[in-house]
């Protein structure tokens, strides 16, 4: 256990705010049985009272705990996938107050992989509430600069572990109702949920800041454009723009990202990505859509709601 580690969780154990890496993205925790912590929580955030948060635990026996039933769907994703980056909503317990589930009947859990996560988990001893470490409404941090950036002094301790190696947040499968219902794509995909338990529809799915339009947004405008219609774009631009792309840069373009061909290294550079096309400070930014594959479902929902 690292001197920094013991750190962070003294400063949870004040109630105070820690930043923290997970295989995701980085998250802001605080003591998620303390409201004055997580009052402090959304106040940085910038978030709305009647979000809720996604608690984070170190073992699954833990995380159930604060669920008041446990299907067998949740036993069977939380076998195959805990440790790992699945949030699964469940009815909760009395230990998830009103302050955690935003006066929802549910409560979102999640067993987090990363090493100083983990670490983290059981130095403090409890259950840490933890929603990306950016403000409102701004992509989700996947390095510690990132945080520092968006938060500053806000933040008490930000624990530095490196980019995070997934990218994009956890997949959030809704367990809380009749059928278990995919709330949020993520590195777990349809097809590998669908593999252990079926999947319902999207019915009227409970209240969750993910599903908001222009959660993700970069602040220049931005628009998701097909491969074959984005040489006549480029073409047709009158301001500075930039451009995020799989093929080669092009001289007409102001500033041009290129991005891996493959899902899961996209997903990884994705927020650095759109976090770079937003500093460029141009006036409009346009991507390249990826395929319209089930392998891309995670990151374009992730770019769809960047450019809504
Ligand atoms: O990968 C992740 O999940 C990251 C890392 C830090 O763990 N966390 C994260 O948290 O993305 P946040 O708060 O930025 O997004 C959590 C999503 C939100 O859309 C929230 O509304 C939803 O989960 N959520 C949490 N509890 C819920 C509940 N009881 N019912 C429905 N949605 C819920
Ligand atoms: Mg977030």
């Amino acid at each position: 256990m690292s001197k920094e580690v013991r750190r962070a969780a003294e400063i949870l154990g004040r109630g105070g705010l820690v930043a923290f890496p997970t295989e995701t993205v980085y998250g802001l925790g605080a003591d998620a049985s303390s409201e004055k912590a997580i009052a402090r929580l959304y106040k940085v955030k910038g978030r709305p009272a009647d979000h809720p948060v996604i608690v984070h635990f170190a073992s699954s026996s833990e995380a159930f705990t604060w669920a008041s039933e446990v299907p067998r769907e949740a036993k069977l994703l939380a076998e195959r996938f805990w440790p790992g980056p699945l949030t699964l909503i469940l009815k909760r317990s009395d230990q998830a107050k009103d302050f955690v589930t935003g006066g929802q009947p549910s409560v979102g859990l999640r067993v987090p992989s990363h090493p100083i996560a983990r670490d983290l988990l059981k130095e403090f001893g409890k259950p840490i509430a933890a929603p990306s470490a950016n403000r409102f409404g701004r992509v989700s941090p996947t390095t510690a600069a990132h945080v520092r950036e968006d938060l500053g002094a806000d933040v008490d301790l930000v624990l530095e572990g490196g980019p995070s190696e997934v990218g994009i947040e956890s997949t959030i499968v809704d367990l809380s109702g009749g059928a278990a219902v995919l709330l949020r794509p993520g590195k777990i995909s349809k097809d590998d949920l669908q593999k252990i338990i079926s999947l319902g529809r999207a019915g009227a799915s409970p209240r969750h800041s993910g599903g908001m339009d222009r959660h993700y947004a970069p602040r220049t405008p931005a628009r998701l454009v097909p491969t074959h219609e984005l040489d006549r774009e480029i073409s047709k631009l009158k301001a500075r723009a930039a451009v995020l792309a799989f093929s080669r840069p092009d001289e007409r373009v102001d500033f041009w990202l290129r991005m891996p061909r493959e899902p899961a290294a996209y997903a990884q550079k994705l927020y650095a990505a759109l976090r770079e096309l937003d500093d460029a400070k141009c006036d409009a930014i346009l991507i390249e859509a990826p395929p319209a594959e089930s392998a891309w479902e995670a990151v374009l929902d992730r770019l769809r709601k960047a450019t809504a």
